[in-house]
Parts: structure tokens; C-alpha cells; sequence
């Protein structure tokens, strides 16, 4: 359990053994009218859940947490702290981890470790108020100690198959949190470009042909980079290109 003085200032932390799932929890916080900043986290879940309807395996062992935000912005501007939770997951990684391990961010914010999948992020958000969003919900599932064998479509893997052995959830937990609270302060007073080109830096298969699922279609083409607001931007061989906002990426 990471020391309070570990977690940003407003940041209060719920620790429990076992949830349903943290993003379930913390929503269930956000509709009784917890504050932002409001972090669940839990040793094991019995019902993680992943983007697009898929399940999230969760054994003890590996870090499940949520964070509750109260964006004051539209939604597609919320939408974009997705990649400040990346951001933030992926620098918290990369200091726990050995050297040679290549990190990067698979669009829109999963973590791959040798080019395999170690970590994912979920947001869930509710109903808008004005203009902002009632809440923004930022679930992080990281494989520490164990990855399962069977995933749709990824091959995944944890920190310990990295070479990052005997790693603290708690403090990883920590480290995320100051990196995402240090991000959002950035990302508030300059919006999304620095972000962008952080994430940018670190991104898988920039310039190389990938694969897109869509809701209704698969799109191949070459991954040209992201638009102003984080779009995926797809270069076609027709000549034209294609922005994507939701899909799920293969190379
Ligand atoms: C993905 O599909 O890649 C996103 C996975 C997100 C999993 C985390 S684990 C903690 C939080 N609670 C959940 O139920 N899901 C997220």
C-alpha cells in the first residue's frame, strides 16, 4: 500500500482486496458524489472488463486501479486523456524496467513490451453537465507478475517476463498517478500537442502498414500519425486517407 505522502496532493485512495471491477466501484463513488481524484484500487477483480466488451483477466499479482475524474470540457476533449493515462503509465513503467526492453504505445493506449501486450486503459464517462462530463472514469490494468496465454488478436506479457522482477504494485500505483497528475496539469494549460508528441515518440509502427478494426469494417493502411485531437490517421492506397476515432489496431 503506497504511503499517502506517495500520491499527488487530492488524490484519496480505496484499497480493497477483491472487486467486481475497480471502474465499477469508482463509478458507483462518482454517482454517490465522490470527488475527483478518488483512486479505487483492488488486488483482484471477478468481473475486469476491456475496451470493446472484452474481459479483463485479473489475478492478484498484477495492478488493477481506477481513477475518477470531473473533466470541465466537452467529451471528444476529454476523450484525449487517454493519452495522458498512457503517458503516464508508460513513464512509470519504463522506470522500473531493465534497459533493452523496447516500450511503446499501441493506439489508443494500450503498452506493449517487446512488442507484446503488458498493460491496457479503459475510460468509461457519464452523463454531461453544461458542457463538461459528469465523470470520466480511467481504469489501468497492468500485468506485473503473471499475463494470460490466450488473448484476442495480442499477444500479452507482464513485467515479470520483461525482466522486471519482484515489482511493488502500490508503487507503480504511485508513480502513475504523479505522472498522470503532472500530464493533465500540461495537458489543462497547453492542451493536447505536447502530449501528443510524447506519445508520439514512443509509438508503435509509425509509418508502417497496420491494420484497423472498425465497428463495421477493416481498414489496411500506413499509420501516418495522430491528428490535432488524437485521431488515428490512416494513409489508404487509393491515395486518400482516413481519421479514426474508435478501433481496435493490428500490425
Ligand atoms: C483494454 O481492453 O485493453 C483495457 C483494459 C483495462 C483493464 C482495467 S483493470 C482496472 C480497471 N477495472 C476494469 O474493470 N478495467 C480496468
Amino acid at each position: 500500500m503506497p504511503a499517502t505522502s506517495a500520491l499527488p496532493p487530492g488524490y484519496r485512495l480505496h484499497a480493497h482486496d477483491t472487486l467486481d471491477s475497480t471502474n465499477e466501484e469508482a463509478t458507483r463513488l462518482a454517482r454517490d458524489g465522490a470527488p475527483a481524484g478518488t483512486v479505487v484500487w483492488a488486488l483482484r477483480q471477478t468481473a475486469g472488463r476491456g475496451r470493446t466488451g472484452r474481459s479483463w483477466t485479473s489475478e492478484a499479482g498484477n495492478l488493477l486501479f481506477s481513477l475518477l475524474l470531473r473533466p470541465d470540457v466537452p467529451p471528444a476533449a476529454a476523450a484525449q486523456l487517454s493519452f495522458v493515462a498512457a503517458l503516464a503509465l508508460g513513464e512509470a513503467v519504463s522506470e522500473v524496467l531493465p534497459a533493452g526492453v523496447d516500450l511503446r504505445y499501441k493506439w489508443p493506449n494500450d503498452l506493449l513490451l517487446d512488442g507484446r501486450k503488458a498493460a491496457g486503459i479503459l475510460l468509461e464517462s457519464a452523463g454531461a453537465t453544461g458542457c463538461g462530463l459528469n465523470w470520466l472514469i480511467v481504469g489501468w490494468g497492468l500485468n506485473i507478475a503473471s499475463f494470460p496465454e490466450t488473448t484476442e488478436g495480442y499477444p500479452a506479457t507482464s513485467l515479470a517476463e520483461a525482466g522486471a522482477v519482484g515489482v511493488d504494485a502500490g508503487d507503480v500505483l504511485a508513480r502513475v498517478l504523479r505522472r498522470f497528475d503532472a500530464w493533465q496539469a500540461r495537458w489543462k494549460e497547453e492542451g493536447l500537442a505536447a502530449v501528443r508528441g510524447a506519445w508520439l515518440e514512443r509509438a508503435a509502427r509509425v509509418g508502417e502498414e497496420i491494420s484497423v478494426r472498425l465497428p463495421r469494417d477493416r481498414l489496411v493502411g500506413r499509420f501516418r500519425g495522430l491528428d490535432e485531437n488524437g485521431a488515428l490517421v490512416l494513409d489508404l492506397a487509393d491515395g486518400t486517407s482516413r481519421t479514426i476515432t474508435a478501433g481496435d489496431v493490428f500490425f
